[in-house]
């Protein structure tokens, strides 16, 4: 890789585009660095949605995120929908195409859930084979999130890190750090975050997600409905400081509030890198601060031994 980054920017601090916020951002036009699209809600839909990403686009750099390239799966690439995507990326000028280290389905079903790989050499091997494909079609480099997960596989033979660090130097492609998602699933598969962050490729992250969730007591949901918590806050810290820092988008999904406590959310990150600040930012209303704290002393001294979970510590999401 000849530069840092893939040779993308440092955007500065974004706001995932939903359309209850819609109207306050035609109207009020806010100093907003980046919007991030959900590339599936425009790449068939004329009408309402692309009449605002227009004008969003004239105004906003945008980066798109997608939820369909199931990039895990043992269905063929859909090049069709690829096709569909290159094309949007081309009206919208998206500075990157993300998506994530996951399957969405099989057999031609799509399950809308990004669901965990095992990881191991026969996965990785798929996966990095596939970027490479996909990567070809889009000519550009994609960059792959790490989901959070609720379960584990005995078939797993390395850690997420590794796996995740392996798929993106063999395929070239870069990451996206959800350092939510690395607290979710450390914490539901008693993995230590910090180790986590800290054995990643930094040089290869070009972006960072950040969102609240829900904690469930035993186990953490990744619900994007909240503020995000202080010990996420920490990482964020640790990450941007190996990093040296790259763009950073707030992702809000259920329960959302104004625009204006979305994107506060996120200026939240930027004064706690801007400022070198010790003081974590103020998370009122939050659910869940502390959860390490609350949750004693195991957290980190059984992940030592557990980089890579077996089943006897899954857990498994309540389904309502
Ligand atoms: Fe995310």
């Amino acid at each position: 890789m000849s530069e840092a980054r893939l040779g993308l920017p440092n955007l500065g601090f974004g706001v995932g585009l939903r359309t209850a916020h819609y109207p306050h951002i035609l109207k009020h036009k806010p100093d907003v660095d980046w919007f991030e699209i959900i590339s599936e809600n425009y790449m068939d839909s004329g009408g309402r949605p692309r009449h605002v990403l227009e004008q969003i686009v004239e105004q906003y750099k945008v980066v798109m995120h997608g939820v369909s390239l199931s990039i895990g799966s043992t269905d063929p690439l859909n090049f069709e929908y690829l096709a569909k995507l290159k094309t949007l990326a081309e009206w919208t000028q998206a500075v990157w195409i993300s998506d994530h280290v996951c399957w969405t389905g099989v057999n031609g079903l799509n399950g809308h859930d990004l669901l965990p790989l095992p990881y191991n050499e026969e996965t990785l091997q798929h996966a990095v084979s596939r970027i490479k494909v996909v990567q070809d079609f889009l000519e550009r480099p994609l960059v792959l999130e790490n989901p959070s997960t609720y379960v584990t596989f005995t078939d797993s033979t390395m850690s997420e890190w590794d796996f995740v660090t392996r798929m993106a130097e063999e395929s070239d492609c870069g990451l996206l750090l959800d350092v939510n998602n690395v607290y979710v699933s450390c914490f539901n598969h008693d993995l230590d975050p910090e180790d986590f962050i800290r054995s990643l490729p930094h040089e290869r992250i070009v972006q960072f997600h950040l969102a609240g969730h829900t904690d469930c007591g035993t186990h953490i949901i990744d619900t994007h409905d909240n503020f995000v918590v202080d010990k996420v806050w920490d990482l964020y810290r640790l990450a941007h400081k190996l990093t040296g820092g790259v763009s950073t988008l707030l992702e809000w999904d259920a329960q959302i509030p104004d625009f204006d406590v979305v994107h506060g959310e996120v200026l939240k990150a930027r004064d706690l890198v801007r400022d070198g600040s010790t003081v974590l930012p103020k998370t009122a209303g939050n659910v869940g601060d502390d959860v390490l704290a609350d949750h004693g002393e195991s957290f980190h001294e059984v992940s030592r031994s557990r980089a890579i979970p077996q089943p006897a510590v899954f857990v498994a999401a309540e389904v309502e």
